[in-house]
């Protein structure tokens, strides 16, 4: 860990630290310094991680959390600041509902699950974090897309529009922020290898491969190092754009 990492001295919120690209974020923004608390369901997860952080000579705090949960988001960001006293970043990565199916075919429950989490969930998320970065002077934060919210992605309509929505409400949060001293920014990752990609046998993995200009699938390090970078004073005039983390797949759409 370090004293003079880019978010050093910074207070930031991971949601959805228990397990991939938001577990590596969170021990990234402890190795840039920041005390960083964590956030999800799993609260075992959430322990071992802290353990780790603090064995590495980082600061994490486990906060169990459901962002179904209004309550529950409201106690994550008050928590925060009662044992920091400020809250400068938030990194909103998780998500509920991949939901592969063909519209016609996509129920109704599904849709409500996964809206109720990625785009309900990142609405209340980002109010409660508001309201204590405007107390703290200011801040970043940045919500997890994907090129799914960018583009059409066949079969998965459902989750597609989750991400899309995630991207309009930061948009035009970062407009209602932006001269007052928040930042507001999306990253859109392509494929990452995490638990469900792992999971796919070689002939699904493939086609996901081909479909990447650069031949392969991220790492969650990849997308964490973007994350960092705009929640770090380095990307102080940027607000409400929208970082394809991509492997140039973007590029040819
Ligand atoms: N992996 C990819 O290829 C890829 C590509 C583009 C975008 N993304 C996006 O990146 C994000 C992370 O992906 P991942 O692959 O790392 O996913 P993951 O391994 O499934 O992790 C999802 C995280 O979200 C948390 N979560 C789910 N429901 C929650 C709830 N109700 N309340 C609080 N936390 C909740 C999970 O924790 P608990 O279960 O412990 O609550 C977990 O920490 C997602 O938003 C995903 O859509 C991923």
């Amino acid at each position: 860990m370090t004293s003079h990492g880019p978010l050093s001295g910074k207070v930031a919120i991971v949601l959805g630290a228990s397990r991939g690209i938001g577990a590596v974020t969170a021990r990234t923004f402890a190795d840039a310094g920041a005390s960083v608390v964590l956030a999800a369901r799993s609260e075992d997860a959430l322990r071992a991680l802290a353990a780790d952080i603090e064995a590495q000579g980082g600061t994490a705090l486990p906060v169990p959390t459901d962002l179904g949960d209004e309550a529950s988001i409201e106690a994550l960001v008050r928590t925060t600041v009662a044992r920091f006293g400020r809250l400068d970043a938030a990194f909103n990565n998780a998500a509920d509902g991949h939901m592969p199916a063909p519209l016609a075919k996509l129920s109704v429950e599904d849709l409500d699950r996964a809206w109720r989490i990625n785009v309900r969930g990142f609405f209340l998320a980002m109010k409660h974090q508001l309201t204590a970065m405007l107390a703290s002077g200011g801040g970043a934060i940045v919500n997890m897309a994907s090129t799914a919210g960018l583009q059409g992605v066949r079969g998965m309509g459902g989750y597609s529009a989750t991400k899309h929505a995630i991207i309009g409400l930061t948009r035009s949060a970062a407009l209602d922020y932006a001269d007052q001293g928040i930042r507001l920014n999306v990253v859109a990752p392509g494929p990452i290898l995490t638990g469900r990609i792992q999971q796919l046998p070689e002939e699904r993995r493939a086609p996901i491969v081909r479909a990447v200009p650069m031949g392969r699938i991220g790492t969650p390090e990849e997308v964490a190092r973007a994350v960092t970078w705009l929640c770090s004073d380095a990307a102080s005039f940027i607000t409400g754009t929208t970082l394809a983390v991509d492997g140039g797949r973007l590029a040819g759409a």
